[in-house]
């Protein structure tokens, strides 16, 4: 060790070496490229800069190693109190060697540890950054302007380069300079563009995510430089009133000439009003929120961006652009800081949006091990399959039936829907359960658990279980025809025949339209999931990711025995949640993540499967259930699949009959 310095080493970062003795903890920290975070650059004021002493052999952790607390610490009264046995590293002195531990807490890019599935690892490194500095006053003997002594301050004093002033926020530089007598904390975007200013200390910098959904919107408030998510708000698209679905809003777009303009105004005030309750449930203002990002299917992502979206409503579906769109909120019309930024993770193709881009960022498939699907589920199923080397994407046209709609007893997944369908094999009886009610069907106590919401319809879990259920109970045969069986539930609607799940105040039951439409809704996703392992030249995928609300009610082991999804081990397939929102807040509170999601959307192999001639052939196989050719071995390790009638085998009562017998009474199947 040369004269005058000593050795400190860093945990967790591993970082060592010699500094000069008395440097101060936070100067050690960055002579040898630890972060340590700070807002008020080592003035004892923000408290983001505590450490620890740490030990190591030979090196016992010994609180004299640092220079006992002196008038900065005894005197700090900050927002972020000083933990027990924490110091201030701007603060204590090296006096001998030492090792010196990093909390999380006080780490410039921390690393998130997954704690719920749908928020991934990732490392915190907002775009947006608080910096506190002393500007110089005004004087006759220097005429350099309010925003130049503001520039040089902040160069010099936290190493930034080549900064310019944001002009938005002009208006309010020269009042808070003077408010903070010339202390001020200004927010830099990207360490080169001042965006915002406030007199004194600001430790809190907000950033909101957005996942605009055709249906739903959810929003998630985050403080940007701990990655806490501090408030979680959702509500409906109120573009619903204008189409249930994308395609009709589309219609109304050609068909009116400001629909596009009219789309756009509601979303956007949608948003503004998640902000106003995101940020009322934080304490704070929307004015406090200085980055917002989006996610959203193509046709959500225009229309927010003002980009009128009719052009995906038809052939080639073209998007206007395939990259991230930087811009300020303000521009888009959405009353937040005048210097925030908004940031729209890029669409991958004409159907597949910036949600999926969302998903792939935080559910990874690039560094699966081996071969991923991930898949989210709506009117259009968006489907990304890859592995480290290879990705590829596709939608696929499921059409509504999985969200409930065109199915007879439909509804979303709310309360009063059938989400479990269980069939007896024997007596083909089925018991039920039904969203937020705790004990199923046949259990004790669930005629008053029902009592007061009922049972209204069957949500796309519970359609998906029950054709699956009908199927293994050989009700419904592997071509998905409805069979004549000894049950009263069987019945005839019409010329049509039914099951019937609940006959309570409202009847709710599974037709054999119904089994067609799930049936053509899941040959359509699995043809599109089979023309991506196809082009990865793959026969079986190693994990599947089931992203979205409705991947989340779906159970994995129905979904395949429908053959909605490939034969995977059901261990290794799971919901992602809502996987697209965590990317959002991903990309909200990391660059490098944004920099890994552009990278990803460029890399990924687009496939369009209209024009793909195998998708007919796919399609016309996968209409069985769960598959006319494809193996199931995991599945049937799980479920036995003999259950289900073989379509050869019922041919020639089919022949006899087309349809299932009418019953001599009752209306039942016979
Ligand atoms: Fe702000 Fe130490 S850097 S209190």
């Amino acid at each position: 060790m040369s004269e005058g310095a000593l050795s400190v080493a860093f945990t967790p970062s591993g970082r060592r070496g010699q500094v000069p003795a008395g440097s101060t903890v936070l100067e050690a920290g960055r002579m040898l490229g630890v972060d340590i975070d700070s807002v008020c650059g080592g003035r004892g004021l923000c408290g983001r800069c505590q450490i620890a002493i740490g030990s190591q052999p030979g090196t016992p952790a010994d609180p004299d190693r640092l220079s006992p607390p002196g008038p900065l610490e005894t005197s700090y009264r900050g927002r972020r109190p000083l933990r027990d046995g924490h110091r201030l590293s701007c603060a204590a002195r090296l006096l001998t060697d030492a090792v010196i531990d990093v909390p999380p807490h006080s780490q410039v890019r921390r690393q998130v540890v997954r704690k719920r599935p749908e928020v991934a690892n990732f490392t915190i490194d907002p775009v947006v950054r608080l910096h506190y500095a002393e500007v110089e006053e005004p004087s006759l003997h220097r005429a350099a302007s309010d925003a130049t002594r503001l520039r040089e301050a902040l160069e010099t004093q936290w190493s930034l380069e080549g900064l310019t002033v944001d002009p938005g926020i002009l208006g309010t530089l020269q009042g808070a300079l003077r408010a903070g007598k010339w202390k001020v904390t200004a927010a830099v975007y990207r360490q080169r563009e001042i965006v915002g200013i406030w007199p004194g200390l600001r430790v809190r910098a907000l950033g909101a995510a957005f996942d605009v959904g055709s249906t739903t919107v959810a929003g998630h408030l985050c403080d940007l430089s701990t990655g806490e998510i501090l408030a979680s708000e959702g509500m409906m698209n109120p573009q619903i009133r204008f189409g249930e679905d994308l395609m009709s809003r589309i219609s109304f777009v050609m068909m009116n000439e400001d629909g596009a303009a009219r789309l756009t105004e509601v979303i956007v005030d949608a948003l503004n009003g998640l902000l106003g309750d995101l940020t009322a449930a934080a304490g704070a203002e929307p004015a406090d929120v200085l980055e917002i990002t989006l996610v959203g299917n193509p046709i959500m992502h225009h229309l927010i961006l003002g980009i009128d979206p009719r052009r995906l409503g038809t052939a080639p579906f073209a998007l206007a652009t395939d990259r991230a769109v930087r811009t300020r909120a303000e521009r888009m019309g959405i009353a937040v800081h005048p210097g925030a930024r908004l940031y729209a993770l890029p669409c991958v193709a004409g159907h597949v949006g910036a949600d999926a881009a969302g998903a792939m960022l935080s559910e990874a498939p690039h560094r699966s091990r081996g071969t991923q699907l991930l898949v989210d589920v709506g009117t259009n199923a968006e489907i990304v399959l890859g592995d480290r080397e290879r990705l590829l994407a596709a939608s696929s046209p499921t059409g509504p039936a999985f969200e409930g709609a065109e199915i007879s007893s439909g509804q979303r997944a709310s309360p009063g829907a059938i989400e479990r369908v269980r069939v007896d094999r024997k007596t083909l009886e089925p018991r039920f359960k039904v969203i937020d009610v705790e004990p199923w069907s046949d259990e004790d106590g669930f005629a008053a658990a029902v009592r007061e919401a009922g049972v209204t319809g069957i949500c796309g879990s519970g359609i998906i279980e029950a054709v699956a259920e009908l199927a293994l109970a050989g009700v419904v045969s592997a071509d998905g025809r409805m069979l004549p069986r000894e049950t009263p539930r069987l019945r005839w609607e019409g010329r049509i025949p039914c099951y019937i799940i609940y006959d309570g105040p409202t009847r709710i039951a599974v037709t054999q339209t119904d089994v067609r439409a799930v049936q053509l809704a899941k040959a359509a996703l699995y043809a599109g999931i089979r023309l991506l392992m196809d082009r990865l030249g793959v026969e079986s995928v190693d994990e599947v990711r089931l992203a979205g609300a409705f991947g989340s009610h779906i159970d994995p082991l129905y979904a395949m025995a429908l053959g909605m999804i490939p034969d995977c081990d059901p261990a290794r397939v799971r919901a992602a949640g809502n996987a697209a929102g965590a990317g959002a807040i991903m990309a909200l509170l990391s660059g490098a993540a944004r920099r890994e999601v552009e990278e990803l959307v460029e890399k990924v192999e687009k496939v369009e499967t209209a024009t793909e001639p195998r998708f007919q052939e796919h399609f016309v196989q996968a209409m069985a259930i769960p598959h006319a050719a494809a193996p199931y071995p995991h599945l049937s390790r799980a479920l036995d699949l003999s259950g289900i009638p073989a379509a050869a085998a019922e041919r020639p009562e089919r022949r006899r009959s087309p349809r299932p017998a009418r019953a001599a009474a009752g209306g039942s199947v016979p």
